[in-house]
């Protein structure tokens, strides 16, 4: 269903509810007590814990596991990683609020949590330091170049797993590309296809990659990112930033009609693929 902008910025919660679906809490028991504020909160993109939590369920995650939560933001899916699994992990962005460590103490896991503030294309770690990558809704902001990778990917243990979750389209977009669909030019010129993400890590030769496919509830996550931010607060409260987000999300959903903006998740594994033997026997 298309919605309304001819009211823009008076918005009624009832269009918002009839136009956008919200993800149900009840697909994702690990995530019971959660408010649906609570799965949005210090989340800066679509999915909030559903895709953190779907991301989560494709690594081998244990207590005491080292992971890189690459361009974290404020560091919620970092505090998740810890308080869920009892992850240790390493909390990176360029710009890491000081506010993460007090966070992170309030929920049970200051020991866990390591605040880094770094460039991902400049990490200040060893080589082989930890078991998992996981990057959500920020890998394209740094990772599309070639060459990126491959450097990553030492900082991988050998079958070290790495997750990204992010936006896509279904498809690479062409010049040809409606305007609505250039969200946040021209960062959007590095948003590519689940195909386009798969070749970028296999042809490395040094990754078995595993899943790299739309999310199924992919297009579902900008409608209920918008539903979330509209029930939140009226656009008039918003700040002007956020407002002309939210309108550039709804005319991308508006012109879509099938799915084409979405989500992907890509699950790869360090090490190389292992062929099987024919069986001569
Ligand atoms: C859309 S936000 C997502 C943040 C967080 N993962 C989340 O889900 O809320 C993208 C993040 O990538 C970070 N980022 C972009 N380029 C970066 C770089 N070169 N190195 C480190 N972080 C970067 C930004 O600072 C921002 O916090």
């Amino acid at each position: 269903m298309k919605f309304d902008l001819s009211a823009w910025p008076e918005v009624g919660l009832r269009q918002v509810r009839s136009a956008f679906r919200a993800v149900p809490l009840k697909a994702y028991p690990e995530l019971a007590g959660y408010s649906r504020a609570e799965i949005h909160e210090g989340l800066a993109g679509q999915g909030g814990l559903f895709l953190a939590s779907d991301m989560a369920r494709l690594l081998t995650l244990k207590a005491g596991v080292r992971v890189l939560d690459l361009g974290c933001g404020e560091g919620t899916t970092s505090i998740f990683l810890a308080r869920h699994f009892g992850a240790r992990v390493f909390a990176v962005d360029e710009d890491l609020p000081d506010s993460l460590p007090l966070r992170a103490s309030r929920a049970g896991v200051g020991g866990l949590v390591t605040p880094v503030r770094a460039d991902a294309r400049k990490l200040p770690f060893p080589p082989g330091s930890f078991d998992a990558v996981f990057s959500m809704n920020a890998f394209f902001y740094f990772g599309t170049d070639d060459l990126y990778p491959p450097y990553l990917l030492r900082f991988l243990k050998d079958r070290g797993e790495l997750v990204i979750g992010s936006p896509c389209y279904r498809e690479e977009i062409g010049a040809d590309a409606p305007e609505e669909f250039l969200l946040e030019f021209p960062a959007c010129l590095a948003v590519h296809s689940p195909d386009w993400w798969r070749r970028h890590f296999a042809k490395t030769g040094e990754v078995e990659v595993l899943h790299a496919e739309l999310h199924p509830r992919g297009a579902e996550f900008w409608e209920d990112r918008v539903r979330f931010l509209l029930e939140d607060r009226p656009p008039e409260g918003m700040k002007p930033g956020m407002r002309n987000m939210v309108r550039a999300i709804i005319r991308m959903l508006n012109r879509d009609e099938d799915g084409f903006v979405s989500h992907f998740m890509l699950h790869a594994r360090k090490g190389k693929p292992i062929k099987l033997q024919p069986n001569h026997g």
